[in-house]
């Protein structure tokens, strides 16, 4: 089995490379820590997988290009890389909207940084022949809630979010006829130190071991998007029938989406 992880140095991309580390396995990480890509690696090395890292950006797309071509054969892809926003604190216009620059960072990692792996590994998918049961390679996305809503808290970040999830879920079905099954992951909080930093309740948090378990039998059964806790999907999913200013009202009144109420980056 081959393997390749974008964002594998920390949270769901590391336990997804812990839990898949053994022998036969050919693990293809890469994020921008490069300590904590190594000590992954030594991890997954120890358990009898064979590792091939690099220390590489998501914005780098020829880096990721030539990178992802060397690996050759591709049967499972994860892309896990990327980051967080909030409010920042009111400026001296008593506005507390997110920075321009860390706008557009949240569309280059969060979706450009998803393309630039994306394409070549399904390129690499496309050119391998079936396998007995027709496939050739499964690629999931880790989306969220947060594209669900319209959050004021996260706008950026729920629209990346958002992007992500409707292009995997509204291609699966075109990739799906060439043997390649596209997952989309949309989750609440799961506890990694993406949240560490969140201080104020985090509702349906749940443990990155428990979120792996979830999104792996997901993936291996091929479902378009994995959704869990359900109860906070569904109640996402409902407030997004609301008029705008309805929500909003319900909206603005969490602690997360207060002025400098998440942390601003
Ligand atoms: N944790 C949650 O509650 C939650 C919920 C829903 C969806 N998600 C999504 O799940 C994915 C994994 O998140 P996580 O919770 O595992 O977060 P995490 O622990 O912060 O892991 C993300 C990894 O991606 C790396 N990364 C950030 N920017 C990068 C870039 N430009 N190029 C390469 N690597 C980069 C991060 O490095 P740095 O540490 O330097 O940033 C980190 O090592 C993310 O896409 C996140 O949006 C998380």
């Amino acid at each position: 089995m081959r393997v390749l992880i974008s964002g594998a140095a920390s949270g769901i991309g590391r336990e997804i490379a812990r839990v898949l580390a053994r022998p036969g396995c050919v693990l293809f990480l890469t994020d921008i820590q490069a300590e904590a890509l190594w000590v992954l690696g030594e991890y997954c090395r120890a358990q009898g997988a064979e590792v091939q890292s690099a220390v590489l950006d998501v914005r780098d797309r020829a880096g990721l290009e030539a990178w992802v071509h060397q690996a050759q054969v591709l049967d499972y892809v994860f892309l896990c890389a990327g980051i967080t926003g909030g409010r920042p604190p009111c400026d001296h216009y008593g506005v507390a909207v997110e920075r321009e620059e860390r706008v557009r960072a949240m569309f280059d990692i969060n979706v450009v940084g998803v393309l630039n792996i994306f394409y070549p590994a399904a390129a690499l998918m496309k050119r391998r022949r079936r396998n007995a049961r027709g496939l050739r390679g499964r690629i999931c996305v880790i989306s969220s809630v947060a594209g669900f809503v319209s959050y004021p808290g996260t706008p950026s970040y729920g629209a990346s979010k958002a992007a992500v999830d409707r292009l995997f879920v509204a291609m699966a079905p075109l990739l799906g006829g060439a043997g390649i099954t596209l997952t989309s992951v949309c989750c609440g909080f799961v506890d990694t130190a993406m949240v560490w930093r969140n201080d104020f309740p985090m509702p349906g948090l749940v443990s990155v071991e428990e979120a792996v378990s979830r999104i792996m039998r997901g993936v291996r059964r091929g479902k378009r998007r994995v959704v869990f806790p359900l109860w906070l999907v569904v109640g996402s999913r409902l407030m997004d029938l609301l008029p705008p200013r309805w929500a909003e009202r319900c909206y603005l009144r969490q602690p997360s989406a207060q002025p400098a109420g998440m942390p601003d980056f």
